[in-house]
């Protein structure tokens, strides 16, 4: 058994280890206890946005099984539970007083947690916004993020006492341009210039929220951002430059803002087509200290590299992102894809944990996703082994562990997920758990990667490869 060997990778001590979650992704109980919906209802609800039609109305049932899967975590050895509050369980309509179910429901998951001793890891923010707000004008609408910041100091007032880690936003990037400017994602907007302004009124919610929070006492806050290393197809000075564009709209617009109080001269050019229509303005004086304001830790969610070429540009069509409407992602031919279609590149994690610690300075930094979605059969025994996950696990956390040893401040590391669930656009047809989850009669299975993440977990390292 590998967990009785001494690990030769070995983890610091305290090191976190943990899954991740989101709320409509596992929840369902859509229209319980008073919750209203979320933009990702409607959406889903909206005939062809959805793969198959599915919704996240009943997903994992996580709502009234959740001792089952907390019972789960506890037996992956968990240290730590990364999940989201769905905002409009906690406040309805996004704004006023709270909803007692909503906050009764995340105090007993919290409690749940606490009893195994397993550490509850918030996210205040994972795409789930209030349709009131949406029909209010949404994240393009500065007014939103005055809201997020009231929400947030809400809850934390009501949880803070047992919840010591708490991240504002998942992965702005994905709320703003697949939300805003491709459709992609809830609401499914197509407005290049809106994309733009909810990015700045999500990363000014984050900044307001921290400040809301820090006045409260909160000691341990930060936000999570997807990352990739973006690479040019070739020498080319071109595909360079949508290297360089891809890189800034996709990791420095969020970076620099949040962690140098500035957004990237480069990247605000690449936007003058988008801000000179009208746009600009939005970003008020005062906004960028708030945004820069001081974290305890990044979150960083690593799934893949992009590679990317200058190709034709083809300015209006319903899924630009503004600046880069003609820069092309490319395959490369003989590098392993998960079911997602994205690379398996362990060295891009490496290159990301130690490039945020030379260019944006050294800070406790957690992998808060990461994982992989494969086709995995359940075997006539019951047994699901997938090993491909297990794999890509592995070599994805050596990376990290090498990070480690060449200087990033490493403290903890979340798999992305805890059972398989609803993945957004693509329904259920993606499974990333750890668990399996039949979605039919809602009987979870441990995998074989889930119970070699326990020997991990257990021995806090790996053994030699
Ligand atoms: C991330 C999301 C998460 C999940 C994974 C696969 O972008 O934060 O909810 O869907 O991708």
């Amino acid at each position: 058994m590998t967990n009785d060997l001494p690990p030769a990778l070995q983890f610091p001590d305290g090191f976190a280890w943990g899954t991740a979650t989101a709320s409509y992704q596992i929840e369902g109980a859509v229209a319980e206890d008073g919750r209203a919906p979320s933009v990702w209802d409607t959406f889903a609800h909206t005939p062809g946005k959805v793969q198959a039609g599915d919704t996240g109305d009943v997903a994992c049932d996580h709502y009234h099984r959740y001792p089952e899967d907390i019972a789960l975590l506890a037996e992956l050895g968990v240290t730590h539970y990364r999940f989201s509050l769905a905002w409009p369980r906690v406040q309805p309509t996004g704004r006023g007083r709270l909803n007692p179910g909503g906050v009764d429901f995340y105090s007993r998951v919290v409690d749940g947690l606490l009893e195994r001793g397993i550490t509850p890891w918030v996210t205040l923010f994972h795409w789930d916004l209030p349709q009131a707000l949406e029909d209010a004008g949404g994240w393009p609408s500065r007014d939103t993020a005055l809201r997020f910041a009231e929400y947030a100091a809400a809850i934390h007032e009501r949880l803070g006492d047992r919840v010591r880690d708490w991240t504002t936003h998942n992965e702005p990037w994905c709320a703003a341009f697949l939300g805003y400017a491709d459709g992609h994602h809830a609401p499914g907007r197509t407005d290049a210039g809106d994309a733009v302004r909810a990015a700045h009124h999500l990363l000014l919610g984050h900044g307001l929220a921290v400040g809301a929070l820090r006045e409260q006492g909160a000691r341990h806050l930060g936000i999570t951002l997807n990352l990739y290393p973006v690479d040019a197809a070739s020498a080319s000075e071109a595909d360079a430059d949508a290297a360089r564009r891809i890189d800034g709209l996709m990791n420095r617009l969020f970076l620099d803002p949040v962690l140098r109080g500035s957004y990237p001269d480069d990247v605000l050019k690449d936007l003058t087509s988008v801000t000179d229509a009208g746009h600009a303005g939005h970003v008020r004086d005062g906004d960028l200290a708030a945004i820069g304001a001081p974290l305890d830790f990044l979150g960083v969610n690593y799934y893949s590299r992009h590679v990317v070429r200058a190709g034709t540009a083809r300015p209006g069509r319903p899924s630009h992102w503004p600046g880069a409407e003609d820069v092309e992602f490319v395959r490369r031919p003989g590098v392993p894809v998960t079911e997602m279609g994205w690379a398996i590149d362990p060295e891009g994690l490496y290159e990301m944990l130690t490039r945020v610690t030379r260019e944006y300075g050294p800070r406790p930094v957690y992998v808060t996703e990461n994982g992989a979605a494969f086709d995995d059969r359940v075997a006539e025994d019951g047994t699901i082994r997938d090993e491909a996950r297990r794999a890509y696990l592995d070599s994805h956390f050596r990376a990290a562990h090498r990070a480690l040893a060449d200087g990033v401040d490493l403290r903890g590391y979340f798999v992305w997920s805890l059972m398989d669930n609803f993945e957004w656009a693509h329904g259920y047809s993606k499974r990333f758990g750890l668990v399996h989850v039949d979605f039919a009669t809602q009987r979870r299975t441990m995998k074989d990667s889930g119970r070699w993440f326990a020997a991990v977990t257990r021995a806090n390292g790996l053994p030699a490869a």
